[in-house]
């Protein structure tokens, strides 16, 4: 029986090394923050800034669109979204000490007029309908155990003909036993199904123009640099931030390289329009 929670992934763990970085560049708890001074340190997925601007420049997003970003983590990408295009970013974060610190982020950084922070589940939280130009995720739906149900309230929270922008980890092979238990555990990742199924989950919530993009490649690749750049900054890093907090997310970064390279894990990004009409489906 597994005991595992989404608060133990080595990555939400030890949240006070934004903290420590920022002091590093002589910014104090409660500095006002210059955004580009957060970029380096606050976007937990793959590719930085790069990878949420690519969503921007497809979405269209400017100072009008309202856009829902689920699993919003300490608030990188909404931020990131929100300084370059002046969009309206909702950003939902399961986890309310993530929450709390992404929050004051904001403030500090001063985009709160355009980036409204909310603490709920993507599953079961309240979500108005038809009120979002654009819905966004980075690496957070593999967290979450209903795709099936996420996808339709998502679709249910665009206006029509909307779209939709999700990066995420996926399956290529079965994972050998241990590699599943690691995923589960360690990543929590309890929703990583194939691609086809990924894509099938779009259709049947009703999105239309579904495309997938495999990333395996470039995410594998990506995750052997990031280990062993880790790895070579070992020094500098446990002085700032501890040895304990270094050695969690070495141990979190080598498994992810360990899986890409196993063949097993696979790396998707998706997008999609919300129905031109009305859904029939009862609203879960
Ligand atoms: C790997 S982090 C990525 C954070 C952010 N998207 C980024 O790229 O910087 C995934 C986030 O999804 C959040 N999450 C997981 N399940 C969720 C749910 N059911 N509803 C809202 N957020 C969720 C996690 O708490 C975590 O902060």
């Amino acid at each position: 029986m597994s005991d595992a929670t989404i608060a133990s992934v080595p990555l939400y763990t030890n949240l006070d090394r934004i903290a420590n970085e920022l002091a590093a560049r002589g910014i104090g708890p409660s500095d006002p923050i210059p955004p580009e001074q957060l970029f380096a340190i606050d976007q937990w997925h793959y590719h930085g800034t790069d990878a949420i601007r690519a969503a921007a420049d497809h979405l269209l997003l400017g100072p009008a669109s309202r856009v829902l970003d689920v699993g919003s983590g300490v608030g990188g990408p909404a931020r990131y979204l929100a300084h370059v295009t002046g969009c309206h970013v909702t950003a939902l974060e399961l986890q309310p000490n993530l929450n709390a610190l992404a929050e004051d982020l904001t403030r500090r950084c001063g985009l709160g007029e355009r980036v409204t922070h909310r603490c709920g589940d993507a599953l079961t939280c309240s979500l108005p309908e038809a009120a979002f130009d654009a819905v966004v995720s980075w690496l957070a739906i593999l967290h979450i155990p209903s795709r099936p149900r996420l996808l339709r309230r998502l679709a249910r929270s665009l206006r029509p003909g909307a779209g939709c922008y999700i990066e995420d980890l996926a399956q290529r092979a079965p994972f050998s036993d241990r590699d599943l238990r690691d995923l589960r555990q360690i990543i929590f990742g309890v929703s990583v199904s194939s691609i086809e199924d990924y894509i099938g989950d779009f259709h049947a919530a009703s999105f239309t123009d579904v495309e997938a993009t495999d990333m395996t490649q470039d995410w594998s690749a990506f995750a052997a640099a990031r280990a062993a750049a880790w790895r070579a900054g070992h020094t500098d890093y446990a002085r700032v931030h501890g040895e304990a907090a270094y050695a969690a997310q070495e141990m979190f970064y080598d498994l992810i390289r360990r899986l890409y390279e196993s063949g097993s894990l696979a790396g998707v990004r998706l997008t999609a329009r919300a129905p031109l009409a009305p859904i029939a489906s009862q609203w879960s």
